[in-house]
Formats: structure tokens, sequence, C-alpha cells
């Protein structure tokens, strides 16, 4: 590839087309790429943002640094779809040229307003560690997908009274009349928290302050706060930074947790009856919701994690999204559920089914984008694993410990390691029963699971040397199995 000069500040207004166009057939062919999760062309991609059904369509965009892998100026990119699954590029949408974002357009969210998208973020400034601010701001959609930036920008200046530069990532939602803004924030004692405006017309907004929760002391940052409405219960979904390791859970670097409760909006309480983490897989972070036609909660979330190098970065890209999944809320419990549109991508069906006694049984594939569907009956079994990417000396193992109803994930074998600094196995605890149902999601270096209808659910990337692999099912003890596979076919 031939190099051209760019450096972490470099907009895609800097470079040529060509040069862009150079990157992309650079980054074409890696194996790796997924085909049907959406993924930077070249750059890298890290939070979903500004997520949204507008004028009929389905928009995702996400943070996105467009000249190799690293965490470099970020710019809003763009993708939309009729139907969550087929998703067409569109030109970038936000490129940080002002002032008030000198260093980069970080996440936000987005609302329908007369017939308008309105996309708030965050105008990133930071001179060095000490010297950094926030603004946010506002750009507009129109439904001929023309982006403008507000020119009230930024729509909030700086940072509140008792706060760091780290403040950022709005989330804005309209209740009674009324718009809100949630920001994620860090005190001056360098603790995690959460702050809110409030605005009559969501262009002029107002301090209200901190939000009160039971959660002290919980990380020194809370990113990428989301707020909605499900089943009656109000739910809250953050990503602390600086958690402590504690049994299953925060075995990540960074995190996701929800909690469900009740908001009280003017005396700016949150209730907490119930708290979890999303996800228990190694690369899951900042997810984002929104509510489609139909009434769904829809979440993305990002597939990776920040400052780990990823085994694609030489290949000029890094990072998808995750499938889009339906949240359904289930005694304080949120379920995720990869919706139902993903079922037009199947073709090639085949299926597998009989009893295991203390040994193995190995499925055909010839893929390695496809979903599996499972059922297990442990009839007398202690022990159950699933093992994808099977090869020569490499295995991606899923363990059933019916005893200790624990659920274990562990990428060890494999030459190309992720972030071995931060343990290669992750765990969640499953009443596992009887019977287990999975559905699992691979996309070349990607695999999603939903274990038990969507009750524990890891999101893992996975970078194997061969690009077929076998899938292996083994038991100790008696076990029946059903397990169909499909493979899937591009969707981006
Ligand atoms: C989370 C995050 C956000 C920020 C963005 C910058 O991954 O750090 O808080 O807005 O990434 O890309």
């Amino acid at each position: 590839m031939k190099q051209f000069k760019f450096n972490k500040y470099t907009t895609i207004l800097e470079v040529q087309k060509e040069q862009l166009e150079e990157l992309i057939r650079f980054s074409k062919n890696d194996p790796w790429k997924p085909i049907f999760h959406i993924h930077p062309e070249c750059g890298l991609l890290n939070d979903p943002n500004g997520l949204s059904y507008f004028n009929k369509e389905y928009h995702v965009f996400y943070q996105w640094f467009p000249f190799g892998s690293i965490h470099g100026i970020k710019h809003w990119a763009h993708v939309k779809s009729k139907d969550l699954v087929h998703w067409e590029r569109m030109p970038v949408a936000i490129i940080p040229t002002e002032e008030y974002e000198v260093h980069g357009a970080y996440s936000g969210s987005a609302i329908v307003k007369n017939d308008e998208l309105l996309l708030f973020y965050t105008g990133n400034i930071k001179y060095s560690e000490e010297t950094r601010t926030a603004n946010q701001c506002l750009a507009i959609m129109n439904k001929k997908y023309k982006i403008s930036k507000s020119l009230v920008n930024p729509v909030i200046t700086g940072i509140p009274e008792g706060y760091t530069g780290h403040v950022r990532d709005p989330k804005v939602w309209e209740d009674s009349g009324k718009y809100y803004m949630m920001l994620g924030a860090q005190r001056k004692n360098l603790t995690g928290t959460l702050i809110i405006y409030e605005s009559n017309n969501a262009i002029d907004w107002n301090f209200k302050g901190e939000l009160k929760t039971s959660l002290v002391n919980f990380g020194y940052m809370w990113e990428c706060p989301d707020f909605f409405k499900l089943q009656g219960k109000d739910i809250l979904v953050f990503s602390p930074q600086g958690m402590e390791k504690n049994g299953h859970d925060y075995q990540n670097l960074d995190n996701v947790i929800y909690a469900v409760g009740t908001l009280d909006i003017n005396e700016l309480t949150f209730d907490i009856e119930y708290t979890s983490e999303l996800d228990k897989g190694f690369d899951f972070y900042v997810p984002q919701t929104f509510q489609d036609a139909l009434g769904r909660r829809i979440m993305f979330g990002w597939a990776g994690m920040p400052e780990i190098q990823y085994p694609s970065d030489i290949n000029q890209w890094a990072h998808c999204l995750t499938v889009p999944r339906e949240l359904i809320l289930e005694d304080n419990v949120l379920k995720q559920k990869p919706v139902r549109e993903l079922e037009t991508l199947r073709n090639d069906h085949k299926n597998i089914q009989g009893m295991l006694d203390d040994n193995l049984v190995e499925m055909e594939n010839d893929s390695n984008s496809y979903e599996l569907d499972l059922e297990f009956t442990a009839i007398q079994s202690s022990e159950i694993q699933l093992t994808l990417f099977k090869s020569e000396g490499e295995a991606f193992i899923i363990c059933f410990d019916l005893k200790k109803n624990v659920v274990s994930i562990d990428r060890q074998n494999f030459v190309n390691s992720v972030g071995k600094e931060y343990g290669y196995v992750r765990t969640g605890e499953l009443k596992i029963g009887e019977k287990i149902t999975a559905r699992i999601f691979v996309d070349k270096s990607i695999v999603e699971i939903f274990l038990n209808n969507g009750d524990l659910v890891f999101t893992s990337r996975i970078f194997p040397k061969e690009t077929i692999t076998r899938i292996e099912i083994s038991a100790t003890g008696t076990l029946t199995y059903h397990v169909d596979k499909y493979n899937l076919t591009r969707g981006i």
C-alpha cells in the first residue's frame, strides 16, 4: 500500500479521494471482515451513534476514524437500511471541522422532530489530558439525507461546575413536551455519574443537575448513557470505566450495566430495583437503543473494547457492531433477542440431531458466516462443550457446567490472540436445568451467543487462522442434541 501523510487529527476532507480508495482496497480482502455485521470499509469504528427510525428507514451512525486502526479524530459515519439487515453506506455524516469540535465529533443520540432527525453529539476539545473540555452540539438531517450543523452550535458550551472535562455522549429524549439530555460525566473527585439538562425546544438547554442513584463509587467515568421505558419500567444503560472484577461481573477493562427502576425527573432520582450486566463476552461496549415503528426497543452495541489491539489492525480497519437485538423485559431482567429480520439472511439449512454418551459429534460446516440454533437436553450430563472455530490447533470453547450452573467461553487457543492481558476466559451464571437453548451468530471474526432466549449473552471477537472451521459438540454423560444451521448471506 502506498503511504500517505496523515496524523491523528487529519479529517477526511484533508486527504484525496484516491487515498481513501486505496485504503478501502487494501482492507477489502481481509478474511476477518464480517459480511452481515456493520463494520467500516477502512479505518476504526467504535460506538454506535444516533440510532433511529426516520422517514421509514433505519439509520445507524457510528464513531469513525477513517485512516487506519487507531483512535484518531472521530467522525460520524452513516449507514441506512429498510429492513435492519441490508445496509447501504451513506456519505460521512459529521466531520469535525469547527473550533467547538476540533478534536472529534464524539458519541451521541438522535430524536425525530418536525420531520427532521436531530443528531446530538459531543464536540471534543483536548489540548492535553489536563486541558480537556467538551461542547454539546447538534446536527440536523432532513428527509433527503442532507446534514447541516446547527448555526447555534454548540448548544451547550463547556462543562458545568463540579465536573472534569469528561462530560460527553448526550442521550436526548422528549417527555410531555419537554426535552431532556443525559450525559456521562466525571466528578471532580474522579468518580463517574450522570448529569441532566432540560429544554423546551431541544436547542436552548438548562443544567438541571446530577442524577441521584444508589450506585456510588461506581467507577471513575460513566460513558454513553441511554434511557428508555419498557413494559412500564424505566431503564438506564451506561458503561462505567474502572470497575473492579467481581466474580462473574466486570471481567473486561470497561463494562456495561443496566438498571431497572423508576426515574423521577423533577427530583432527579432513579430508584433502582435491579441492576445487571448486559453481556458477558470479551468484546461488548457502549450499546445504544431506539424504538422502531413496530414499537420494538432495538439495541446495537460496539463489539470491541477500547485500548486493545486486534489482529485485523494490520489491515487498516477495526471493529464492528453487534447484530440488532430486540430488548424484552421479563421480571426486571432484560432479555436480548436477535431481531427476526435476520432470518431473511438464511440459506442452506442443515440439521443434525441425536444422542451423545461421553463422546462427541462433529457438524459439517462450509461457511464462516452462519447461524446455529440448538437445543440440548441433558439426561445425565455434568458438562457439555460446544466448540466453534475448530481447526488444527485452534478452538473456541463454550462450556456448560451443569453442576455449577456456569457457562464459560474460552479463546485461549488461537495464534492471533486478543487482549490476553485481560484473560482468556469469561463466565456467566445461567440456571441451566435440563434444557439449554442457544442461538449463535458467527460472522468471520465475531461470535454472538444468546442462551435460553436471551437470558445470558456473550459477544466476542475471534481471529481464526483458517477461514472454514469445524463445529463440535461433546458431553460428559448423556445428552440429546438438535442443531439447525443456516449459512447467512451478505447484508453490508
Ligand atoms: C466510548 C467513548 C465515548 C466517546 C467516544 C469517542 O467508547 O469513549 O465516551 O464519545 O468513545 O470515540
